[in-house]
């Protein structure tokens, strides 16, 4: 049973949405259930990408452009070009196969054939993923308390990492995505 990474289509949103929602009740990603919804998973500005298995969508990494400014700092300063990893999950019952690091190939074969660096930020209970990320060799930032909902709303443990940019390698098996 193959992984296949191609572009996000329009026509994957419907199926994507019904992911989340799976993603949503199993992980608290994303924490509010008001997110599962099509205008969350696309909001990032930059490309974004979906894990195929058996001809289903069963998952989907984007961009945005830009870091924040922390993660600017360890990467290099201003002068850096970054974009953030962004409405990165993968089903369920689709887990532990290797579509999740798939779909990270992709993003990290983008950033690299653009000398792009990469930041992230992950809430403390999505275990698995924070795994993932240090496997791969993202650097940690250590963690701080996120108010994503304003400053009276609730504090999340998060972690940030991020990815230096890489100038010589090449663009592998990501030639043909424009942005
Ligand atoms: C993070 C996430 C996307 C990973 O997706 P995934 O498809 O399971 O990722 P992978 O299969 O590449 O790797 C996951 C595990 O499977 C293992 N694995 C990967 N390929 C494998 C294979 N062919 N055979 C057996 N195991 C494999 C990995 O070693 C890893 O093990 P670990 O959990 O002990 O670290 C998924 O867990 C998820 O959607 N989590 C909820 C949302 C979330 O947290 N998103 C990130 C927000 S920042």
């Amino acid at each position: 049973m193959g992984v296949i990474v191609r572009e996000r289509r329009p026509s994957d949103v419907t199926s994507l949405v019904d992911v989340l929602r799976e993603v949503h009740v199993r992980d608290r990603y994303p924490i509010v259930g008001t997110h599962v919804e099509p205008g969350w998973l696309t909001e990032p500005d930059g490309p974004a990408w979906v894990a195929e298995v058996d001809g289903e969508v069963v998952g989907q990494a984007a961009l945005a452009t830009g870091a924040d400014a922390v993660s600017l700092a360890a990467l290099g300063g201003a002068s850096v070009e970054a974009a953030t990893l962004s409405r990165f999950f993968v089903a369920p019952r689709a887990r532990g196969t290797g579509s999740g690091a798939a779909l990270l190939d992709a993003v990290e074969g983008y950033a690299a054939a653009r000398g792009l660096g990469l930041a992230l930020e992950v809430v403390a209970h999505n275990a698995a993923a924070r795994r993932l990320y240090e496997r791969r060799g993202w650097t940690p930032l250590g963690s701080y308390e996120a108010r994503w909902f304003g400053a009276d709303g609730p504090a999340y443990e998060a972690y940030r990492f991020v990815r230096p940019p890489v100038t010589s390698a090449p663009d592998q098996g990501c030639g043909t995505i424009g942005g």
